[in-house]
């Protein structure tokens, strides 16, 4: 399946990783080890994009050019299950400062629900990744896109493990602008909004509340 904004991380090691999350037995240690390596490798491919200055270094011997990062990064878990991700990211990009957004889905309707928002300032002068395991619907990603740009937020990627078809179109046409990376496309939703064959409530798996 081709998306026009989606950029699917189609690696052995990705596709090892993500059967171990999809495995009922796996456990909460192993599922965020798990979640871990891979959030390291969506960090290092998102970065391709981070836009660079140039500076002048001296070495030991001589000056040479230098790269920094222009603007700060700013990465933004969805709590609870983008927090599963927060540390692999931040393992690649240490100097990373976050912002936090917080939304449940209502179980019935399956809207997203704010209950928690707290970002760093200048939000227009920095690479934003906004965190969330699952796209499922892609309400609460398309939500949580919305107040980030809301606050002035420009520069926006969306990091998931795993999306359906559904909530890949939803971003694209609320958001033609946000760039997706992902570690699988998964074939569709049940009717309680689960992603199929997917891996269950990302949130429960990574905490142990099931
Ligand atoms: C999950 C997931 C996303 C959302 C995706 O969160 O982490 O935020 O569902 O579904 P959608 O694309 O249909 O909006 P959940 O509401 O289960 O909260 P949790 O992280 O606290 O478990
Ligand atoms: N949220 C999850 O945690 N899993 C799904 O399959 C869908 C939404």
């Amino acid at each position: 399946m081709q998306f026009d904004n989606f950029t699917l991380l189609d690696y052995p090691l990705i596709k090892r990783d993500i059967t171990i999350l999809r495995d009922k037995d796996t456990q909460p240690e192993a599922f965020r080890a798990a979640v871990k390596r891979i959030a390291n490798i969506l960090a290092v491919e998102i970065s391709k994009g981070f836009v660079l200055q140039e500076f002048e270094v001296e070495t030991p011997l001589e000056k040479t050019t230098g790269y920094k990062l222009k603007l700060d990064v700013i990465l933004v878990p969805v709590l609870r299950a983008g927090l599963g991700m927060a540390n692999g990211f931040l393992e690649i990009i240490p100097d990373a400062k976050f912002g936090h957004i917080g939304l449940q889905r209502d179980e019935v309707t399956l809207n997203p629900i704010e209950y928690y928002f707290k970002m760093p300032k200048e939000l227009d002068k920095a690479e934003i990744v906004l965190i969330d395991p699952m796209l499922a619907t892609g309400g609460s990603a398309s939500e949580a896109i919305n107040y980030l740009k809301k606050r002035g937020a420009k520069k926006i990627i969306f990091a998931c493990l795993v999306a359906s078809p559904q909530g890949i179109k939803k971003i694209e046409n609320d958001h033609p602008d946000i760039k997706i990376f992902g570690a699988a496309i998964d074939r569709e939703l049940n009717d309680k909004g689960y992603i199929l064959p997917g891996l269950g409530d990302a949130g429960d798996r990574t905490f142990g509340t099931l």
